[in-house]
């Protein structure tokens, strides 16, 4: 496995690839990699002649008053589980590589980025969409690999890929938990013993939402109700968010019968917790997998 730096040799290698009649696939993250990042690299592993996961702490998607400075970075580890996954490249440019001064150009996906997370958080899809941009540019992949664990971000990514014509495939994996149901994330480093359990209270919501619409409850503002309930019942957790939205628009529904996102996220003492859940309708499998 080769770590790369810079965007042009990262750009030359997939120049050469495509040459070779190769297939690339790319995994982007932040780093801080866990079970969830792994399951990405490992279908990536399976699909692609090549494999390259970009690891950049991308300060475009952080607030002035977030988490940018104290965000984990492991990066020793993370090459080593990434190296054993069979990883061909790990792309880690600096921020000056990736923004050099003077850097004036953003991609904004008008009206998705304002909705759920982009809501709570301004300005951070943008930086997630213009970042995203520049990884396909740097790394034209014939296939591109995102996490349910974030789905209003899938949204703002297809629709930009949609409307900037990227002709890259998206596959968006499933979300990976702890035994105890917590999605699994980097952030959840911040959280003490007693708030990792406090957190839970998402995951019970989510679940209660599941058996409620696999019992024929369809109406999407009684089961927003009865998640904002069950959330109410920790007083740990301040609610940011609980929506049962289209998948694809992020806009709520009025029943959930043709298909639903269910996504909340809440405060953890410091830290920001996010989960979802799709439900194709009353009757619907438990174990959601991909959608779109
Ligand atoms: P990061 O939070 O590091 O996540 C990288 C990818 O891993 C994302 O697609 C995310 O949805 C996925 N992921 C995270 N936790 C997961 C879990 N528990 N199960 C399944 N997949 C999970 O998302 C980002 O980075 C950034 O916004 C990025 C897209 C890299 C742009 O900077």
């Amino acid at each position: 496995m080769r770590i790369i730096r810079s965007i042009a040799e990262m750009q030359a290698l997939c120049r050469t690839f495509h040459r070779e009649g190769k297939t690339i696939g790319l995994v982007p993250t932040m780093g801080a990699l866990h079970a969830g990042h792994l399951s990405l690299v490992r279908s990536a592993r399976t699909q692609n002649d090549a494999v390259v996961v970009s690891i950049f702490v991308n300060p475009m998607q952080f607030g002035p008053n977030e988490d940018f400075g104290k965000y984990p970075r492991t990066f020793q580890q993370d090459s080593a589980q990434l190296d054993q996954a069979g990883v061909d490249y790990v792309f880690a440019p600096s921020v000056d590589e990736m923004y050099p001064a003077g850097a004036a150009t953003y991609v904004h996906v008008e009206g998705l980025s304002e909705k759920l997370d982009g809501h709570s958080r301004p300005g951070h899809f943008q930086g997630v969409t213009t970042v995203v941009s520049k990884l396909f540019h740097i790394i034209p992949a014939d296939r591109a690999y995102f996490g349910q664990k974030d789905a209003a971000q899938v949204a703002v990514i297809r629709k930009m890929m949609r409307d900037q014509d990227f002709d890259i495939e998206i596959t968006v994996c499933p979300i990976i938990r702890e035994k105890d149901g917590l999605a699994m994330s980097s952030r959840n480093a911040y959280l003490s013993a007693t708030e990792r359990k406090q957190a839970l209270i998402l995951h019970r919501a989510l679940l209660r939402i599941q058996t409620m619409a696999d019992t024929g409850e369809a109406d999407a503002n009684k089961l927003a109700a009865a998640g904002r309930e069950i959330l109410s019942e920790e007083p740990a957790a301040k609610l940011d968010y609980f929506e049962i939205v289209d998948p694809d628009t992020l806009d709520p529904v009025r029943d959930i019968s043709k298909g639903a996102l269910v996504a909340v996220a809440a405060w953890i003492g410091n830290t920001r917790v996010i989960d979802n859940l799709v439900l194709y309708g009353p009757g619907s499998s438990r174990v959601p997998r991909t959608f779109g």
